[in-house]
């Protein structure tokens, strides 16, 4: 069948685009930037989601719909709360009318667990205010949804925004990894490719106008992710606690408003956080240093990372 993903060239949706393609479905990615990971089979249409005539040619003829587009990052959507408005509240809007009117037979949305929480200021706010429009869409029009609340997610093809790349790379690059916050934060940590699969399998019937959460089952605080990160760089990394911004990120849960519940979608088998992280690790080194020294081997060009994945030596 035909599904669309908006915001598939990111970090998540590419590798939803991924799984959905593996699983047999014809995938269209709408994203303002050409993605760096299309396959082939997979089609590109580079649009604004504020654009309507272009969201509504994307989306003619498809069965599911997975909106990731827009602003995806809390101290980013707190600087440009104007932006954050029009591409996850108004850009979402116009996706859901698209929808209604090409007949689309599930929307799914990329929504996060800061919709229970008092924290993530903008971000949280427009993930709320696009759940309760997509109730609307459904109660008043019927369009049938699955909403995602995704926890923290980390694995290849993450930015800076991504907080488990951003201290792997400050490890690496100086030496020291600064955390904003005093380390107590708990985090569900969920391997990108774990969540990609999840977000197949609620195409199923039994997840049809629900609320799911997607998150791992490896629960850490950040202080003991950290150390972790340090002993697999051998303890040579200083790390340092700075003030912490408040309203941007939570505590030990984000529990605290109370919008519908949500199931809770877990793998019989998960990826390893630390294999995980390790993964990062090599990736990062590449970048940092095209001629990096990893457990004493010296990598040359007949040597790469692939994706996130540990180096292999190509013939
Ligand atoms: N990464 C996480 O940890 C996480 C956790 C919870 C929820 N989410 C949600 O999942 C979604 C994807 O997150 P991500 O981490 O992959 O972010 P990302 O920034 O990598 O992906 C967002 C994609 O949207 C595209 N985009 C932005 N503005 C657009 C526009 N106007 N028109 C069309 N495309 C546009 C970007 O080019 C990008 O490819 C977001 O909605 C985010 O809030 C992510």
């Amino acid at each position: 069948m035909k599904v669309v993903v908006l915001g598939g060239s990111g970090f998540l949706g590419s590798h939803v685009s991924d799984a959905l393609t593996e699983a047999g479905h014809e995938v269209l990615i709408f994203d303002i930037k050409h993605s760096p990971y299309l396959r082939p089979g997979q089609q590109m249409v580079v649009g604004d989601i504020l654009d309507e005539r272009a969201v509504e040619d994307s989306v003619q003829g498809a069965s599911v719909v997975y909106n990731f587009a827009g602003i995806a990052d809390i101290a980013e959507a707190s600087q440009r709360p104007i932006d954050s408005v029009k591409f996850n509240i108004l850009g979402n809007s116009i996706v859901l009318e698209a929808c209604r009117k090409a007949g689309v037979k599930r929307f799914v949305f990329a929504s996060s667990l800061y919709v229970y929480s008092k924290a993530g200021s903008f971000y949280r706010s427009t993930k709320q205010a696009c759940e309760l429009l997509i109730e609307n869409y459904h109660e008043v029009f019927g369009l049938s949804y699955t909403i995602l609340r995704y926890g923290s997610l980390y694995g290849p093809r993450a930015d800076k925004k991504n907080a488990i790349y951003n201290f792997v790379k400050q490890a690496i690059a100086s030496g020291k990894i600064i955390r904003h916050g005093d380390g107590e934060e708990l985090r569900e940590y969920i391997h990108v490719l774990d969540a990609a699969k999840g977000s197949c399998e609620i195409l199923s019937d039994e997840f049809a106008n629900q609320y799911v959460i997607l998150t791992g089952q490896q629960q850490m605080r950040i202080k003991d992710l950290l150390i972790m990160i340090n002993e697999m760089l051998d303890n040579k990394v200083t790390v340092e606690f700075a003030p912490a911004n408040e309203s941007y990120h939570y505590e030990i849960t984000p529990f605290s408003f109370a919008p519908r519940v949500g199931k809770r979608l877990t793998g019989k088998t998960y990826l390893d956080l630390g294999q995980g992280i390790l993964d990062i690790i090599y990736s990062v080194y590449r970048e940092v240093n095209p001629f990096p020294i990893v457990n004493g081997i010296v990598l040359n060009d007949s040597m790469q990372a692939v994706d996130g994945q540990a180096p292999q030596k190509i013939s």
